[in-house]
């Protein structure tokens, strides 16, 4: 075997993630028609919360952008906040401000809180407990790392979109899982998704 092959190999098995395969695809009851690269994630949202026995309370959400991802939570919670800065990042095609538009969007949901906040103010001091979260800001790795860490630390089941196509993501994930020790799943379709479940939640089922 050459030295490229070996690298290869060396590469593959680091960023091996064990694949989440979803039982049953569910259909959310809230649905937005906007643009969004989240778009057939919906589908496994309730076999997530089912099959480890997440509470439906409170659900937080760093990355909302148009509101896509953040309707289709809203039909599994009580509750969703959603943060972002609402001016985009390097990696959204999308640049400039739309807090407001993206409240108007969403009015149909009041179980929605927008929050325009940079993550980082938003968690700093911060201990609330969520029963699930979302991770998909910008996708670098020392931000999803961050936030990412801080959601796994302060809920049950966390979310992180864009696995597949941004390899940070993917290896911010992976770091999230050694730090924590808790489990993670890929699903790898719409771009990937991690999810990292901590493992006391096991023990409740
Ligand atoms: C990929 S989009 C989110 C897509 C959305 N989840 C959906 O359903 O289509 C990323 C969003 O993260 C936001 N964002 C980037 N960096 C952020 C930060 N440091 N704090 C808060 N929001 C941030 C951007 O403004 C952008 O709206």
């Amino acid at each position: 075997m050459g030295i490229l092959s070996i690298i290869k190999q060396i590469v593959r098995r680091k960023s091996y993630i064990k694949e989440y395969m979803p039982l049953r695809l569910t259909e959310p009851t809230h649905k937005l028609e906007v643009a969004s690269a989240w778009k057939g994630l919906e589908l496994i949202i309730k076999d997530i919360l089912d099959r480890h026995h997440i509470g439906r309370d409170r659900c937080i959400e760093f990355g909302v952008e148009f509101g896509y991802s953040a309707v289709s939570l809203s039909s599994f919670f009580n509750e969703v906040i959603g943060v972002d800065t609402f001016v985009g990042d390097c990696h959204t095609a999308h640049k400039g401000e739309h807090c407001e538009a993206t409240r108007e969007r969403l009015v149909a949901y009041p179980n929605i809180q927008l929050i325009k906040s940079d993550y980082r103010d938003f968690i700093e001091g911060n201990d609330s407990r969520f029963d699930f979260a979302h991770v998909d800001i910008v996708h670098n790795y020392k931000e999803t790392y961050e936030c990412g860490l801080w959601a796994a630390l302060h809920s049950d089941v966390v979310i992180f979109h864009d696995t597949e196509s941004f390899p940070e993501v993917r290896r911010a994930v992976i770091d999230i899982k050694k730090t924590t020790g808790y489990l993670l799943y890929n699903y790898p379709f719409h771009h990937g998704l991690g999810i990292i479940i901590d493992r006391r939640v096991l023990d409740r089922s």
